[in-house]
Parts: C-alpha cells; sequence; structure tokens
C-alpha cells in the first residue's frame, strides 16, 4: 500500500487507495487549530491587498518586534521563515554532509531535509508508555554528531517532557558543542507550556523554532521563524531566497502575536477536548499516548499494524494519520488531532461502531 508522506491532503489519499471519497469527512490526520484564525485576520485582510503591489520588508521589523516583546528575545535573535519547514530546509543546508541525529518519532522533514543535504542520520528512538529519553546511550550518541533534532511538545506523539530533561539535553549538546534544534511548533497549545527560547539565544549551540501556522491557522500563509544566537542565525540565514516570507503573512504574523485571547481561548477549549476523548479512550479500551497538546497517538490493542482500523476509518469518513513512515511507530499507531466537539463525536462514534465488529 503506498500512502503519502505527509497528512493534509485526503483527495491524495483516498486517490492512492484507490478509494471513492465519501460525501461528507473529516481530516484529523492536520493538527491545525480547529477554532481557526483570529477574527482579526478577516478584518484586515481587505486593506492588505494595497501591500501584494510592493515588495516584502526583507528585515521583517514588525513582526520581529511583535515577537521579542512576546517571547523576551534580542530581535538580533530571530530568523524569520517562509513557514518552519523553509527554515528547516536552511538549517539541513547549514549542516551539508554534517552527523545528525534525530530523535525519534519525530516530524518526518527532518530527515528528508538533511538527506537531501547529504547528512548522515542516525536515530534514537523513544518508546511507549512514557516516550522518555534514555539518557546513558543519548549522551554518547550526543557525542559522536554534529547536530540533534527534537520536537518538544513531540509531533506525532503529542509528549511534552519535564523541565529537567529538556535542561539535560541543553546541556549535554552544549558540553559536547553539538548543535541542538528544538522544534517547539506545537508549543503554544500546550496548558502548561515548557519554552527553551530564552537559551536559545544565549547559545552557540541551541536553536529554537516555532511555527505560527497551527495556532493561528495559517499555513496557506506559510510562516514561522527561529531563536539562536545571531552569528549562527546569519550563517543559517545566507541560503534564504530573497523575500522569501510573503507581505500579507508579515502582517498577518504580527495580529496573531498581538492577540493573547485566541490562544488562551484555544488551549482551554483544546484542553478539554483532549480529556473527554482520552476518557472515551480508557472506558473504551483504546490506548493512547499521553499528548499534552492538539494531537495524539491512538491504537486498538488488538491489533499489531493498525491499518484495518485505519481503513474502517477512511471508509466513515475520518481522515487519520498513518505512522508508517516514523520509525519507531511503523504503522503500530495512529494519529488524530483534536477537532471540534461535534468532529470528535464523530470520530468516538466510529470508534464505538468499530468495537462492536472487533
Ligand atoms: C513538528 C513540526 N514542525 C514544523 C512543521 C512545519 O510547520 P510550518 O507549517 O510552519 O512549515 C510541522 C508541520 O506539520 C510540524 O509538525
Amino acid at each position: 500500500m503506498q500512502l503519502p508522506a505527509h497528512g493534509s491532503n485526503p483527495d491524495h489519499l483516498f486517490k492512492a487507495l484507490d478509494m471513492e471519497p465519501p460525501a461528507e469527512m473529516v481530516d484529523f490526520s492536520v493538527n491545525i487549530n480547529p477554532l481557526g484564525a483570529p477574527r482579526e485576520i478577516k478584518h484586515h485582510w481587505q486593506n492588505w491587498l494595497g501591500d501584494i503591489a510592493d515588495y516584502p520588508d526583507p528585515s521583517a521589523a514588525q513582526l520581529k518586534q511583535a515577537i521579542a516583546a512576546n517571547e523576551g528575545v534580542r530581535e538580533a535573535c530571530l530568523l524569520i521563515g517562509n513557514g518552519a519547514s523553509e527554515l528547516i530546509t536552511l538549517i539541513a543546508r547549514y549542516l551539508y554532509g554534517k552527523k545528525v541525529l534525530i530523535i525519534h518519532p519525530a516530524f518526518s522533514e527532518y530527515a528528508s531535509a538533511c538527506k537531501n543535504e547529504h547528512c548522515t542520520i542516525f536515530y534514537h528512538i523513544v518508546h511507549p508508555p512514557n516516550w522518555q529519553l534514555k539518557k546513558a546511550s543519548l549522551e554518547q550518541e550526543i557525542k559522536a554528531v554534529d547536530a540533534v533534532f527534537f520536537c518538544h511538545p513531540n509531533n506525532p506523539t503529542g509528549v511534552q517532557y519535564d523541565s529537567s530533561t529538556i535542561d539535560w539535553l541543553i546541556d549535554t549538546c552544549h558540553q559536547a558543542k553539538t548543535l541542538l534544534i528544538i522544534d517547539e511548533a506545537f508549543y503554544d497549545f500546550s496548558s502548561n507550556p515548557i519554552s527553551s527560547m530564552k537559551q536559545a539565544s544565549q547559545s552557540p549551540y541551541l536553536l529554537v523554532l516555532r511555527s505560527l501556522t497551527k495556532m493561528y491557522s495559517i499555513a496557506g500563509l506559510r510562516l514561522g521563524f527561529l531563536a539562536g544566537h545571531p552569528e549562527l542565525l546569519a550563517r543559517i540565514g545566507t541560503s534564504q531566497p530573497h523575500w522569501s516570507i510573503n507581505a500579507i503573512a508579515l502582517k498577518a504574523g504580527a495580529v496573531c502575536l498581538n492577540n493573547h485571547q485566541h490562544s488562551k481561548q484555544t488551549r482551554a477549549y483544546i484542553s478539554a477536548e483532549r480529556e473527554r476523548l482520552f476518557s472515551y479512550f480508557k472506558e473504551n479500551n483504546f490506548q493512547h499516548s499521553p499528548g499534552s497538546v492538539n494531537f495524539y497517538l491512538i491504537r486498538d490493542p488488538s491489533l499489531g499494524d493498525q491499518q484495518e482500523l485505519f481503513l474502517f476509518l477512511l471508509r466513515s469518513g475520518i481522515v487519520l494519520r498513518h505512522t508508517y513512515n516514523f520509525p519507531g511507530l511503523e504503522g503500530k499507531w495512529l494519529r488524530a488531532a483534536v477537532k471540534k466537539e461535534a468532529e470528535n463525536n464523530w470520530l468516538m462514534e466510529a470508534l464505538s461502531e468499530w468495537k462492536k465488529g472487533n
């Protein structure tokens, strides 16, 4: 079975499986805020039309000011990207030909971007049920590589680690002079967020990556940023194309970051829905990862490979994310986003139907 490598495009998935898409479907494979974009985006949209004739501000000054004010870091410690994905590509280019360790399971783009740049990739795989780092072996592995990618909170497990683990990882990389890249794309969905951004601005061995596309539901606009030491950012930024971030994304980003209410409301909504789902899973004998953000892993413990459940849900119009291309998961779990209440209900109803027949 040849499945698309990413979530977020159900049409590709149904085509790859040679299946007729059902009349109604919900895409649980994409981890975007179910409450949508902040209201101000729609409000300003017409005015922003006037900006499309000019080149965007290459210094992204207004957006950097908004980030610096929110995060307490200097503007010089920020590099803006056309989505976090562009920044991952730039980091990989900077790491050309180097040895890179990825703590897995994790977002698949670290490996693909680094492979494109002829890096040698090593994996440190964490396992259920707690997905903890194996510090003794990891310490040795860190000493043997040039860079480490760590997704925190983790995509796809949704696990957030305690601050002592994060501090240990930062210190261990620093002592080994190994560059640590912490991807905090989903940081703001956590009810108790832990960020390493401030440390990144002071260390030559730490970069922290953020995406604005998930919390603010602007995946089509593309916006992300990287925090780190200014000299390191200057080297990474040399291969970024001119005017890579469009003028509307720059404006929208500043507006989003100034709306603290939107992310606060989202966190409360997600947390309540996640707890409702997790109670249902417990009562109905589905295993789930201890997700702390807007997605989680789920499996029926009576199956090894979850393909049958995946296909059953697809036929019901429910599109989950397969995990065949996540080292350490290999199809034994499915990933689902926390969606709106009615959509989560639909998922639970379909899972109950599945249990009746299995
Ligand atoms: C962990 C992680 N980092 C980065 C990205 C890329 O985000 P962006 O939309 O900002 O390029 C994604 C996208 O799914 C992701 O899951």
